[in-house]
């Protein structure tokens, strides 16, 4: 992989956008398998890293195959996010990092992270500069679209000098949580004050009519970070690539075996707790679902969930 890998894609960039609880290592394999361009890794705490960070780099951890593969930080103390990249990028060696300006779940935004730090501009750059300045890995960053009457119009404008080479921007404000509308207008705006820079529009991405709607209507974007629409479809990506609608069950059925066996080959036991509520989102909208799921979530092992869907 390139050191710049972000540039050396063919866009439109598909992503499989980071998900804590979700995008573990047997997901983003099964992604990048099935069409994602680059992969991100759940969030992982700065302070964790910098205090304690055999926990953290356990959660991070990656296959080769995953590559181009970006670790995301979170957290709000600019030290932290030094000691934390010299960390990820010795111990880990991804292919990019990335940083969290758009988390609001409460245990992070109530601590000063993720989308609280957009309005502190000046706490932002020193982050940003802090991770930049500690590794040779190209950086990216992921935001909103604002909060209370911050745009992230402005803090693009206030941080466009320094060097992140990405931004995957989610269209909904903070208020606007997970189910606000996405404002695709001000993502295109955005390119157009980064013209060098990567900029990935995210939200609301279910269906490859979604993605084929969204990047013909706005072609200035280099490309799409997908999070739920890739939960139980992470064919979805080559389904945009290839412009197409469905997917047979032949294959799904061969894509849910191929994600068991990543997942026990990882977490040994824990991977039968790990893939049941995969299994639920594969098998959602099958004829004969929820007496499906009730027997998929029972499974022991992998015999049992092939004979199941046998
Ligand atoms: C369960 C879950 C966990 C998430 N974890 C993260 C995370 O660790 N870091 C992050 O930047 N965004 C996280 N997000 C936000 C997604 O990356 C994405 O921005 C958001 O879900 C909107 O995209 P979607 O409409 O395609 O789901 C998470 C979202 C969900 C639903």
């Amino acid at each position: 992989m390139s050191k710049n890998f972000w540039f050396s894609i063919k866009k439109p960039l598909l992503a499989l956008a980071p998900m804590a609880g979700i995008t573990d290592s047997a997901f983003r394999q099964i992604c990048r398998k099935n069409g994602a361009d680059v992969v991100y890794s759940e969030m992982a705490s700065v302070s964790a890293l910098f205090f304690k960070p055999a926990k953290t780099l356990n959660l991070v951890r990656f296959n080769k195959k995953e590559s181009p593969y970006i670790v995301q930080l979170f957290g709000n103390n600019p030290k932290h996010f030094a000691i934390a990249t010299k960390i990820i990028t010795e111990k880990i060696k991804p292919d990019g990092i990335d940083i969290n300006f758009g988390c609001p779940a409460k245990k992070v935004f109530g601590h000063g992270s993720g989308c609280a730090l957009m309005p502190q501009i000046n706490l932002s750059r020193e982050i940003i500069l802090s991770v930049c300045e500690n590794t040779s890995l190209p950086v990216s960053i992921k935001i909103r679209a604002g909060l209370k009457n911050f745009n992230a119009r402005e803090f693009i404008e206030k941080t466009k000098d320094l060097p992140y080479c990405a931004v995957m921007i989610h269209g909904r404000t903070y208020e606007g949580g997970f189910s606000g509308p996405i404002d695709w207008k001000l993502i295109e705006q955005i390119k157009k004050i980064i013209p060098e820079k990567i900029v990935l529009g995210n939200g609301g991405i279910n269906t490859s009519e979604d993605a084929l709607e969204i990047l013909q209507k706005y072609p200035a974007i280099d490309g799409l970070g997908i999070a739920r629409g890739a939960w139980g479809k992470p064919y979805l990506f080559n389904q945009i690539k290839n412009k197409m609608g469905n997917c047979d069950f032949f294959k799904i059925k061969k894509i849910i075996l191929e994600h068991a066996r990543l997942i026990y080959a990882d977490k040994n036991e824990m991977g039968k707790f790990e893939i049941r509520k995969h299994l639920a989102w594969y098998i959602k909208g099958f004829p004969g679902a929820s007496e499906l799921r009730q027997k998929l979530v029972r499974a022991e092992n992998i015999e049992e969930i092939k004979q199941i869907l046998a």
